[in-house]
């Protein structure tokens, strides 16, 4: 058996997911929950690209200990020391830095010829050697690369002091036997390459992302780079939890293992999902909502009388708890504090103290909070601890087509209020809580889920909303929608 690194970015590649823009906050957060799956490099972020980016990657290097912290970088100096800065204080440091070796991306984007990307992607590994204790050098495209030119530029950039050389299928254009053959090759013709780790990462523009990667693995790559969920530009990257559940039940095949904690995978997912307000489709491999549903009497039979007759993994071993009903209204801080405890979470004394009145508020409308509920609970605390602004009223009333929504909202230390009508109660709603606070938010996108089932199950919504071209998202949570609407708008605005 082999072991494969585990290279998580969904900070990175994940969150340029089209619409997806996490908080400084709610990254670091992701990153802790990555940090207890226990994945091996977390890519954090590109800090050149924004302050936002730049004060991510720097938070996690401080606050996130085990896994090495990456950040990437152009092959260009500038990038590479915001890197550099950024991660100064991670517990281990790890540069990426890339540049596109196809004839289409250095004809067209670069505009230079391959000579001149040699020398740069060498310039750049040599420059970022004594900046981090590893250096990641990507051949952007190289899917769509020359063979030869690759095996060149790995063996030049593996002098310059590269430990690691990742192969990117950047539009996810290779199949995995063309893949597995290109692995082998590079491999095969690389004089240094058995001194570094080999590296892939798969898009998913064909959904062959994860079949992709597997089949790496299987010609030897060493890592893997995956996002949870599969979130990540256009179709996505490799799902983490599909690559891992892979390894993990055809270890006759690979022969390979990582150290992912497996019972961390499904709150992982969710945590993603709830932040980044990517659903996760009820069908996709091991987390959908479906994945260990059985519909049909003969499943369902079978199943009963022996689990592995439909199931190829436990679901539990996964995560995903069997319990039920766990807590009530009549539950006391000790029990509750257990129950967190048993969900893996750590709260801090006064997150602790919000979270619990927020369960016991709920608790009050709610017969049984179930696992699902306490960890959209606790999401929505940790969420919603940067947001100034209190609904302290909301009151819709709606009649033959025309609602008018009441709102008072207190603003730090204000209350600012104000009423509107609209032919639906949520666009009078959210006008209303517009005007009350003096902005112009538009609203992208509302929906609204329930936590797990029955008639008192909480309702959750989500909103994304546009102000003066920033795109953000909110949640919010209540049995009553009307309430849960308010609340996410006003946790989008702000945000
Ligand atoms: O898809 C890609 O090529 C990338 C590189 C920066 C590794 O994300
Ligand atoms: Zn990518």
């Amino acid at each position: 058996m082999r072991r494969v690194e585990i290279f998580d970015t969904t900070l990175r590649d994940g969150e340029q997911t089209p619409g997806v823009s996490l908080t400084v906050e709610e990254k670091v957060e992701i990153a802790k929950a990555l940090e207890r799956l226990n994945v091996d490099v977390i890519e954090a972020g590109f800090p050149i690209s924004s302050q936002g980016e730049f004060e991510a990657v720097k938070r996690i290097s401080e606050e996130v200990s085990g896994p090495v912290i990456a950040a990437l970088a152009r092959a260009v100096e500038k990038d590479i020391d915001r890197a550099a800065e950024a991660l100064k204080n991670a517990e281990r440091k790890r540069i990426h830095t890339f540049i596109a070796t196809s004839p289409v991306h250095m004809k067209y984007k670069l505009r230079k010829d391959p000579e001149e990307v040699k020398r740069l992607a060498v310039k750049a590994v040599e420059y970022a050697a004594d900046k981090a204790d590893e250096v990641e050098f990507s051949a952007e495209d190289a899917t769509r690369s020359d063979w030869d030119f690759l095996v060149e530029v790995y063996e030049a950039v593996i002098d310059a002091g590269a430990s690691v050389i990742n192969v990117p299928d950047t539009v996810g254009y290779t199949t995995p036997e063309e893949f597995y053959e290109l692995i082998s090759y590079l491999r095969k013709n690389i004089p240094g390459i058995k001194d570094v780790k080999v590296s892939v990462h798969c898009h998913n523009d064909l959904g062959l992302a994860v079949a992709n990667s597997l089949s790496a693995i299987r010609a030897g790559a060493d890592q893997v780079e995956v996002t949870v969920n599969g979130i990540g530009e256009r179709a996505g990257n490799a799902a983490l939890e599909e690559v891992v559940a892979a390894l993990f039940t055809r270890k006759d095949v690979y022969k390979a293992f990582n150290e992912v904690n497996l019972s961390e995978i499904a709150r992982t997912s969710r945590l993603v999902s709830h932040l980044t307000g990517i659903e996760v489709p009820p069908n996709k491999a091991v987390v959908g909502a479906n994945a260990f549903a059985h519909e049909s009497g003969i499943h369902q039979d079978g199943v009963l009388k022996e689990r592995t007759t439909y199931e190829i993994l436990d679901p539990k071993l996964l995560g995903f708890s069997g319990s039920r009903i766990v807590l009530g209204k009549h539950s006391g801080r000790h029990a509750f504090r257990k129950k967190l405890e048993e969900l893996g979470y750590e709260l801090s004394g006064e997150e602790f103290e919000r979270a619990f009145e927020r369960f016991k508020e709920i608790a009050d409308r709610k017969k049984s909070i179930t696992d699902l509920d306490l960890e959209a609970i606790i999401q929505e605390e940790l969420g919603s601890s940067v947001n100034p602004y209190r609904v302290e009223l909301v009151h819709v009333t709606a009649s033959k087509g025309i609602a008018t929504a009441t709102v008072k909202i207190i603003d730090g230390g204000e209350r600012v209020e104000a009423v509107w009508s609209h032919n639906g109660p949520v666009d009078a709603l959210f006008e209303a809580i517009n005007r009350a606070m003096g902005v112009n938010a538009k609203l992208l996108e509302y929906r609204v889920s329930s936590v797990g089932s029955g008639k008192d199950a909480l309702g959750e919504v989500l909103v994304r909303v546009e102000v003066d071209g920033r795109i953000s998202v909110g949640r919010g949570l209540s049995t009553d929608i009307i309430e849960a609407s308010a609340q996410a708008y006003l946790n989008a605005l702000a945000r």
